[in-house]
């Protein structure tokens, strides 16, 4: 690097010409990406009156707001193209997992790298089922939340909640002994095993490997029960032990809607059609939430704290709250009239218009398509939702607007809010509907991190400091007050003290202006 001719540079390299210093550097290409630390050699003198903070002479940065062209991870789950509408897990189009494959054996596929044989996929549905099960104290958790508290506010609590119970799932703990009979796939009878903390989820072996998929199954198990226990404090509902007997979509039916009924079985359409949309938000490659997940996780804390992380990043209207915010959008419109009046209002920047448009895909996402026959088919049982004709009208328009087609903005997934609320489910529920099962893909991606070659880095973006430089500490009397907005405190409304309070004197009742 730092040379100045390009003459000779090897195939499969990038040629970089610092025009600053009319020097010339030699970027290896390897699966056509570059690796940004290369440029950290391309250095250049101080201009005159440059600020210390750019750090011309330490290298330059990449800057990348966003995340928008830079890979941070090598991976072989998900593959997505984005302009030609496809999406494999590991390397099976999703239509036809939609079509002949279901939740839990697509979990496994994304999880271990193939299809499990029919042994091997009953096994591992037993064990996630078995794993339904949470502590009773569960119960007195899920009822210290407010009557309306949001379901992912309890969901998110939830997962960091659990990983209280596992010690030995735990790399904070380090240096533990840890009887192996707690590792159920472990031979019985092998000698107490020490887990040595932060190595715990990364050395590979064989009891290393038995606590990681224990806490896996752990996960996937019990992230259904959550979301059911979440939904019956919402309903004011006693919570029910999981179910055998039923599949993994039918048990969570269950734990949401049984009331005491005898043979209670739920509707066959609505599990299949639960178990497809769960499949389908099962894993989308480097999203928003799974990247939280592995960000969170490259400190190597327990993967609950890591899947609560998820969670929260999930609950965003840009992300899976989009589901909810379609239907209060649909709502909102009212009546297939309203569409173009709405349109303008998106046009005009005052309005988003949810469920379209995707960082990645730019052209139908290929789950819309799976999304509307699955819709077909719970309508049958259910009825039309109202509003359907809405959101088919604002389709059809958005579909023929210049100013969508142009952004190559279509539908996304999050149209299936409608057949959540053909089934009955309440809107905030929505998003629990999507993180239960990217949940799944959450743990896919972690367990590939933690096992990765040359072991875990932690994730540590760089910034582009555009701050004040080095300034001395001033005395307060010899301050000069700074104002304006964004710039001091806001002023604070509090909420909490009735018009009586306000009303009434008391000691230190003129607050300071901020
Ligand atoms: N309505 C109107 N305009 C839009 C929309 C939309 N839904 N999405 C993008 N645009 C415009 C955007 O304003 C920009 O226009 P311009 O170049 O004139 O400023 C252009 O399209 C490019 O958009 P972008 O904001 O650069 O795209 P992004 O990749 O940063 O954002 C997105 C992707 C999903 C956050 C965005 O499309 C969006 O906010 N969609 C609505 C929310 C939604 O449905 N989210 C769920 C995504 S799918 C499920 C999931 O994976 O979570």
């Amino acid at each position: 690097m730092g040379r100045t001719t390009d003459q000779g540079a090897p195939q499969d390299t990038l040629t970089v010409k610092d025009n600053r210093t009319g020097k010339i550097y030699t970027v290896p290409i390897a699966d056509n990406s570059i690796q940004a630390t290369a440029f950290k050699a391309v250095k250049a003198p101080f201009k005159q009156g440059e600020r210390p903070e750019n750090e011309t002479d330490k290298g330059l940065r990449i800057a990348d707001k966003g995340y928008l062209n830079t890979a941070v991870m090598r991976s072989e789950i998900t593959y997505i193209d984005g302009e030609a509408g496809i999406l494999r897990y590991r390397g099976y189009p999703i239509e036809q997992l939609a079509l002949h494959s279901n939740h839990l054996e697509t979990a496994y596929l994304l999880l271990y790298g193939s299809l499990p044989t029919k042994d091997q996929a009953t096994l591992f549905e037993e064990e996630v089922l078995h794993h339904g099960v949470v502590h009773s104290d569960a119960e007195q958790f899920f009822r210290s939340f407010r009557y309306d508290a949001h379901p992912m506010a309890m969901l998110t609590s939830a997962f960091a909640y659990l990983g209280s119970y596992y010690a030995e799932a735990n790399p904070s703990l380090q240096g533990m002994y840890i009887l192996s009979s707690l590792l159920g796939w472990l031979t019985p009878g092998t000698d107490d095993i020490l887990c040595t903390g932060q190595t715990l989820y990364t050395k590979g072996s064989p009891e290393s490997l038995a606590i990681m998929d224990k806490q896996i199954l752990r996960l996937i198990g019990k992230a259904t029960t959550l979301a059911a226990m979440a939904y019956r404090v919402r309903q004011g509902r006693d919570f029910v032990t999981p179910p055998t007997g039923l599949s993994y979509t039918g048990s969570f039916l269950y734990q949401m809607d049984h009331l005491g009924q005898e043979n209670y079985v739920p509707n066959p359409v609505l599990e299949r059609a639960l178990d497809v949309l769960f499949l389908l938000h099962a894993d989308h490659e480097l999203n928003a939430s799974s990247t939280t997940v592995l960000q969170t996780g490259s400190s190597l804390v327990d993967p609950y704290s890591a899947i609560a992380a998820g969670c929260a990043s999930l609950y965003g209207p840009l992300h899976g709250g989009a589901n909810e915010a379609v239907i209060r959008m649909l709502i909102s419109i009212g009546k297939p009239e309203n569409v173009p009046a709405f349109l303008e209002a998106v046009k005009r920047r005052e309005k988003v218009l949810s469920g379209f448009g995707h960082r990645v895909y730019k052209t139908s996402d290929p789950r819309s398509f799976i999304v509307r026959k699955t819709a077909d088919e719970v309508f049958k049982v259910t009825g039309r939702d109202e509003l359907l004709e809405t959101a088919m009208a604002l389709h059809d328009a958005a579909m023929k607007d210049e100013y969508f087609t142009s952004r190559k903005l279509a539908p996304n997934v999050d149209f299936c809010g409608l057949i959540y609320r053909a089934m009955g489910f309440p809107l905030d529920f929505f998003p629990v509907l999507f993180a239960v099962p990217r949940v799944v893909g959450w743990l896919a991606h972690w367990r590939q991190m933690m096992l990765q070659d040359g072991g875990v880095k932690i994730w540590r973006p760089r910034q582009i400091y555009v701050g004040e430089g080095k300034r001395e500490y001033v005395p307060v009397d010899q301050r000069v007050a700074v104002e304006g907005p964004k710039k001091t405190p806001s002023p604070i409304v509090h909420s909490g003290i009735t018009k009586r309070t306000m009303l009434a004197d008391f000691k230190g009742k003129a607050v300071a202006k901020l």
